[in-house]
């Protein structure tokens, strides 16, 4: 009995040393100290012994446990502080080192320049039409017929729009007015809105023209509409949308679905009006154009020229935007080089 508790401590003694980490170690420890250990198990069998021998052979279990359990003990903590300083040394963070970067876009300055027009238009009481009602794939009756636009008016030449191919009159839209004729055949006045988005035109792309670029669009129809409200609209954009009241010019104009019609003309913002490149000379920018809604427009659309009247404009999105932070190329809103976009951030 005496020798079969010394083997044992023998051969666990032996184990201990054997384990090299503390995972193998706790299974030396389940398989010599726990319950169904062999050290256990002679205990509980310590009553079928002969009595007198009882009392020196539960002694030396009991030391034989505590002295491995010891052992074990002190191996562990060994062990533990090792595998501490492993983990630490291995998961430890340089606050040194430099960050990752991560880059964030921002918002096109094309599409910062809508949002800043149609929150001015908002303020004014002005809403925006539904995306379907301002579809750029247009055909010619709502982009020119019924816009009061002459079957050989030369805007209409293919040299100027683009047609669909294929397709008998499907244009892609050269202004955004479109916008009007079918908010017109869709509600009732009352109508107040704004429609921004993109027309196409047959240019020859230079630092001034694009054969895609943007616009927006505006609509007010009621009783009793005229020019001094159109004039009191317009005069608000302009000194919001530039910062503070600048002069501006109505000059006479022409468009086939306005009447009377007038181009605006703000102070030049470079020169204030001296005269410099940017107006070539002559001191005034051109900015959008506007008139009257000719009756004729409004009839076609169902809407009475004797009860209603109301004004329209087109401002480009890209000329306003280039006016502001003075650029000098419209293709630069194109190309997406990152130079240009993150100055607008
Ligand atoms: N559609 C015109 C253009 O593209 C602008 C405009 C809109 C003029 C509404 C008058 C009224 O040039």
């Amino acid at each position: 009995m005496e020798d079969k508790i010394l083997k044992i401590k023998e051969n666990a003694l032996s184990e201990i040393e054997k384990a090299s980490n503390s995972k193998e170690l706790d299974e030396v420890k389940n398989k010599y100290l726990s319950r169904q250990s062999e050290l256990n198990t002679l205990k509980k069998s310590l009553k079928d012994i002969e009595p007198s021998l009882r009392p020196k052979i539960g002694a030396l279990t009991n030391e034989v446990s505590k002295f491995l359990e010891e052992k074990i003990n002190t191996r562990h903590n060994e062990f533990y502080k090792k595998e501490l300083d492993e983990k630490l040394k291995s998961e430890k963070i340089d606050v040194t080192l430099e960050g990752t970067y991560n880059p964030t876009g921002c918002v096109h300055p094309l599409t910062q320049t809508i949002n800043e027009i149609v929150e001015i238009f908002e303020h004014l009481g002005f809403s925006i039409i539904e995306n379907r009602l301002s579809p750029e794939v247009e055909v010619e009756k709502y982009n020119f017929d019924m816009l009061n636009v002459p079957q050989e008016h030369p805007a209409r030449d293919v040299q100027d729009t683009y047609y669909c191919y294929g397709a008998d009159n499907v244009v892609l839209r050269s202004h955004t007015s479109n916008a009007q004729v079918r908010e017109m055949l869709n509600t009732k006045p009352p109508i107040k809105i704004i429609s921004p988005g993109r027309v196409y035109r047959n240019e020859q792309v230079s630092a001034r023209k694009n054969n895609f670029f943007h616009q927006v669009e505006g609509l007010y129809i009621d009783k009793g509409v005229t020019f001094a409200h159109l004039k009191g609209v317009l005069n608000e954009f302009i000194s919001q949308y530039f910062g503070s009241a600048r002069p501006t010019r109505f000059r006479n104009s022409f468009f086939p679905f306005t009447e009377p019609s007038a181009e605006i003309d703000v102070q030049c913002i470079v020169c204030h009006g001296k005269g410099c490149p940017t107006c070539s000379g002559s001191g005034w920018l051109e900015i959008l154009g506007s008139g009257m809604v000719d009756p004729n427009v409004l009839r076609d659309a169902g809407v009475d020229p004797d009860v209603y009247s109301g004004f329209a404009f087109g401002m480009g999105v890209e000329r306003l935007a280039m006016l502001k932070y003075a650029i000098d190329d419209i293709r630069l809103f194109f190309n997406n080089d990152e130079r240009f976009l993150k100055q607008f951030n």
